[in-house]
């Protein structure tokens, strides 16, 4: 297990009544690119800002590297914020905007230097040092905003949204970019996004967060596979939720009468949601039995809509269990169905998360 970087331990911060963050827990490793998602509102800022030192919090610890720090003032804490909005120096050139902080520091000139030519190759501005803001792309914005926070060589970067003000195509670029500056400097990323797309691609692991409250930390493929509740499961990709009832003899059984297996004990008579990611289903027409391997879970539908997206095919199948999204890769010999057919849709039991409610 690597070092420790940013610990938090029981934090909670309150505006008035409100409660933006409510008792978190979280222990980043050194060098990790770590996410923090969620819907607005549900905290992620007012965390960074902990973090950061912009606000304290009501209680709680907050350490960096080992070292409280959750009182200190942010000028003092070895982290660097670089937010949304980036507001470059008009009037300055690339190279100024980046070695201003430095320089109101009184860090000597040969020392500014340095700093300023090196963060600049980080980001691979080198050769636009002379450029003023208006000469530059968003995205080339984005990384003098990015190089101004690295010149200070923080031991974290906390990142709010940085991307959220750029179109689609220069975000998903400049995630690319980032992601591999990261891995670069090896300095730890706490990355603040609302675009679950965004965590899954970049995030070594991520926290999901809902009301102030942190509901599920973990790898991209831990969260998206293994959701823990029916928040986690619906804020991250499309997913198909039945509802169902855990039986006496310990299986969960389906509107309709379909009996799933479950692999965890969940009181008898609780009320559980039955969770099916759209390319994880697969569809046979109802006679075809041969095709659906043995121990399958499965239930019989009507196909409405098939959608064609390229790479897929999607359908609405309506079953007694609920409806059901099904997304299946396009390849060559794959049977297509019409709206009207009686399929049977079956998964492999553990592509299924069973989730209490
Ligand atoms: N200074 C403040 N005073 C009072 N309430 C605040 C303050 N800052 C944040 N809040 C409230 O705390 C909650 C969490 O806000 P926060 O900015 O952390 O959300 P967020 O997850 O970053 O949302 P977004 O995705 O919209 O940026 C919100 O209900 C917000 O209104
Ligand atoms: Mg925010």
């Amino acid at each position: 297990m690597a070092e420790s970087s940013v610990q938090l331990t029981g934090v909670t911060k309150r505006f008035g009544d409100l409660v933006a963050v409510d008792n978190i827990d979280l222990d980043i490793s050194d060098g990790e690119f770590f996410s923090l998602l969620g819907p607005s509102g549900c905290g992620k800022t007012t965390t960074l800002r902990m973090i950061a030192g912009f606000e304290y919090p009501t209680s709680g610890s907050i350490k960096i590297h080992g070292r409280e720090v959750g009182l200190e003032p942010p000028d003092v804490r070895p982290v660097n914020t670089v937010f949304q909005s980036y507001a470059l120096f008009p009037h300055m050139d690339v190279r100024e905007n980046v070695g201003f902080g430095l320089l109101m520091k009184r860090v000597e000139s040969s020392e500014i230097a340095r700093r300023v030519e090196r963060a600049l190759d980080m980001v691979q501005l080198g050769k636009r040092a002379e450029a003023l803001p208006e000469q530059l792309s968003g995205g080339q914005q984005q990384r003098v905003a990015l190089a101004r926070a690295l010149v200070n060589e923080p031991e974290v970067l906390l990142l709010d949204e940085p991307l959220g003000a750029l179109d689609l195509k220069l975000r998903q670029a400049m995630q690319i970019e980032l992601k591999e500056l990261q891995e670069r400097v090896g300095i730890t990323f706490i990355y603040v996004t609302h675009d679950q797309e965004e965590a899954l691609t970049m995030s070594d692991r991520l926290g999901v967060m809902h009301d102030g409250s942190l509901l599920q930390i973990g790898t991209p493929e831990d969260i998206y596979e293994h959701p823990r509740s029916r928040f986690v499961a619906d804020f991250i990709g499309e997913i198909n939720l039945l509802d169902g009832r855990v039986g006496s003899d310990g299986s969960v059984v389906l509107n309709g009468g379909y009996v799933m297996p479950l692999d965890h004990s969940i009181t008898a008579g609780s009320s559980v949601n039955v969770a099916l990611r759209p390319e994880q289903l697969h569809l046979v027409l109802v006679d075809d039995v041969d095709l659906i391997p043995p121990n399958a879970s499965r239930l019989d539908g009507t196909v409405g809509r098939r959608v064609y997206f390229g790479e897929s095919y999607y359908y609405e199948v309506s079953s007694d269990a609920g409806a059901l999204d099904v997304r299946q890769e396009n390849r060559p010999g794959l049977t297509l169905f019409d709206p009207g057919q009686r399929v049977t849709v079956h998964w492999d039991p553990s592509a299924a998360a069973i989730l209490e409610e």
